[in-house]
This record gives structure tokens, sequence and C-alpha cells, in this order.
């Protein structure tokens, strides 16, 4: 047996392999509906044979969405598109998992195959709105300049995160990921970069984790105790002055003692123009140094394409899950295709089985 075809139980959940598919904003909902897309999309990468199945970045309010084409649930409609979803995951052996997310200051864009060079900002007359963020600074010159949070109004988000993990669950999702990288508000706090608050939600290292820490725990509050929370961090911003590994080990270390089951190892996006590292597995190391010095477990993401690459991430210790997007994208069946390169039989729904393996 394979590493990457083991089974893996966090808490009463059991992925049938270690494969997920990361979450991947599709831009394609309206008033943050889930549709027929959502569900072929999805459900084709149950069929495809992966274990986990994450649906992309939904917005917990819908100031919250990156553009106004994001999925959401912020609003108890939201909840029965997203079930009919999660009832076929479950049906074709996936463990249905939804990323909840707060855009913050990256708020109010276009979708991306709209973006023309550094004009992403979407204005109120084109129906876009007003960010928010810890500190009002604008992500890059051209963005909408977000307005900062009172103390207030954080509650408020971290209300809007339980509500929608409360929704979230309703729907029947499995597995929930707390979506604190790439930039977004909860990365926002952790990063000097973005965040220039003078008050409890900024400056020192123990302030600026506080808005992650306790959203984290307004979360497993609500979220069913037998289905894991994991937390996406970008472990590191790649700049000087940014949020570092060691401080992403030593919050890993806070949010598992909070209930967090898992850390998903990003890395970046809080700043425009950083030169990334990118090469297959770039960001691996990232998921070995917090599963290792956090002792928590770990998905490791980014560039992980071969069969061969994903089950040596596994052996060799560095990860407990990993995470494809591109790829799954490419190749919907990859789980079935990576079994068959590493000599595995996996079941399929009967209509393919008794073809495949008769
Ligand atoms: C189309 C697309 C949409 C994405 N949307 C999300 C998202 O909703 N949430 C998130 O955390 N990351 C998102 N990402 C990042 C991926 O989850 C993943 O971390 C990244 O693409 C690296 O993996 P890859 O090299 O396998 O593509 C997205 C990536 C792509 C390509």
């Amino acid at each position: 047996m394979t590493h990457l075809f083991s089974q893996l139980t966090l808490r009463g959940v059991t992925l049938r392999n270690r494969i997920g598919v990361s979450p991947m904003c599709q831009y394609w909902s309206r008033e943050g509906m889930a549709s027929d897309w959502h569900l072929v999309h999805l459900g084709a990468r149950a069929l495809g044979g992966a274990g986990l199945v994450i649906a992309e970045a939904t917005a917990v309010e819908a100031r919250g969405r990156i553009t106004a084409q994001d999925l959401g649930i912020w609003t108890e409609e939201h909840v029965e598109p997203l079930a009919r979803i999660t009832r076929f995951l479950r049906e074709y052996a996936a463990v249905p998992g939804i990323q909840l997310a707060h855009a913050g200051r990256k708020a109010s864009t276009a979708p991306p195959w709209q973006r023309q060079g550094q004009d992403v900002a979407v204005a109120d007359e084109e129906g876009g709105w007003e960010p928010v963020a810890p500190s009002a600074l604008p992500f890059r010159p051209g963005s909408r300049k977000p307005r900062e949070l009172s103390l207030g109004e954080i509650k408020q988000i971290q209300v809007a995160f339980a509500r929608a993990a409360e929704r979230a669950g309703r729907a029947g999702f499995e597995w929930l990921e707390f979506h604190a990288a790439h930039g977004y508000l909860a990365h926002s706090f952790l990063s000097p970069l973005a965040n220039h608050r003078q008050d409890e939600y900024g400056g020192s290292f123990e302030n600026r984790i506080r808005f992650t820490v306790e959203t984290a725990q307004a979360i497993r509050g609500v979220w069913p105790e037998q289905y894991p929370l994991a937390v996406r961090l970008s472990c590191t911003d790649w700049v000087e002055g940014g949020w570092t590994l060691e401080e992403s080990v030593e919050l890993a270390r806070r949010l598992k003692g909070e209930g967090v089951d898992l850390i998903d190892c990003s890395s970046g996006f809080v700043v425009p123009g950083v030169k990334y590292p990118q090469a297959p597995g770039w960001q691996v190391p990232l998921s070995a140094t917090i599963r290792q010095q956090a002792d928590i477990p770990t998905a490791a993401v980014g560039m992980i394409f071969e069969p061969r690459q994903a089950e040596q991430i596994l052996a060799q210790g560095q990860a407990d899950v990993v995470l494809l997007a591109t790829e799954m994208l490419r190749d919907p069946f990859w789980p079935l295709h990576a079994a068959q390169a590493l000599g595995e039989v996996v079941t399929l729904p009967k209509p393919y089985d008794y073809v495949l393996h008769p």
C-alpha cells in the first residue's frame, strides 16, 4: 500500500486516500449561490477519486467576497444549493470540504479574466463596495482603499465566520478550512506589512495573531466535534519585515491548542510584486517544518504534479495530505491516473468499475 492511497482519519472523518482538491475560486456565482457548475466541477473530482474535495473560498459576508461572482454562505438561502453538492460528494466517497473566507482589503475586484494590468478595483457604480481591513492600506496602487475595522466590527466578522460554520455544517460539509492565507483578511492581520494597528489587534506577535486565533476559536465552538478544522496559512510572506515561518510554527502550536486539526501550508500574496521561488513542490518545506516543529498534521500544496512526487512528500513525512489545484483542473481523474502509475487498484463507481476492473 502506498502512502498516497492509505486512509487518513482526523477526528471522526476518514479520507479514502491522501489526495485533496485544493480550494479554487470559480468566480461563477450570482449572489454567492452555488449552481450546477459547482456540482459538476466538484462532483467530477469526487468521481475522479480524490479523498477530499474542498469547495472554493466561500464568503462569510457579502463584503468579504473577492469579486461579486464569489461563492458565499452568508444567508440560509445559500445552504441548500451547497447541500446538493455535499450529498453527491459523500455518495461517491469524497469527504466534502469548504473553505470559509473573508477577502479583507482584496475585496471588490473584477474576475481575473477581466482584469487589465493594475486596474483591478471595481467602483461602487459598477457593483463594487468599500473593502474593510485591519488598516486603511490599499493592496496596491489602483486597489480600493479599505476602511480600518473598528473593534466592534472585528467581533461582527468573527460572528459571521461562526454563523457561516454553522451553515456549512447544515449544508453537510465534514471538513472546514478557515482561510488565513494569501493576503485576505486574516492574513492581513498576521502580517506587519498589512497591519499597522495600534490596538490589541496590531503590533506585537500576540496582537497580530489575535484575530486568527479568536476566529478559529469561534468556528471550533460551533463546528461539530466529530469534524476536522483546518487553517490555511501563508507560512511566510517571502518578504523582509513580513510574516515569517517561525511565526507560523508558533501560531500553528496555538491553533492546535484551540482544536485545529491540520495546517494547510501555502505562502505569500499579502503584498504585490514579490518574486516567489516557484518550482515543483516549492512550498513542501514549509509544510515539513510546521509538521515537525508544531507537531500538527499538515497539507502540502503548490506545484504537485506527479504521483511519485506526491508519494515521496508523504513517505518522507513532509505532509499528511497533498492538495492539488491546477493539475486537478487539467485532469479531474488525477487520483485514478496516480493509482495506475503507482500500481494501486481503487474502487470506482459501479458504472465505471465493472468496465475498467472486470
Ligand atoms: C483558479 C484558482 C483558484 C484558486 N482559488 C483559491 C481559493 O479559493 N482559496 C485558496 O486558498 N487558494 C486558491 N487558489 C490557490 C490554490 O488552492 C493552490 O494553493 C495554488 O494554486 C497552488 O497549487 P497548484 O500549484 O497545484 O495550482 C486558487 C488557485 C487557482 C489556480
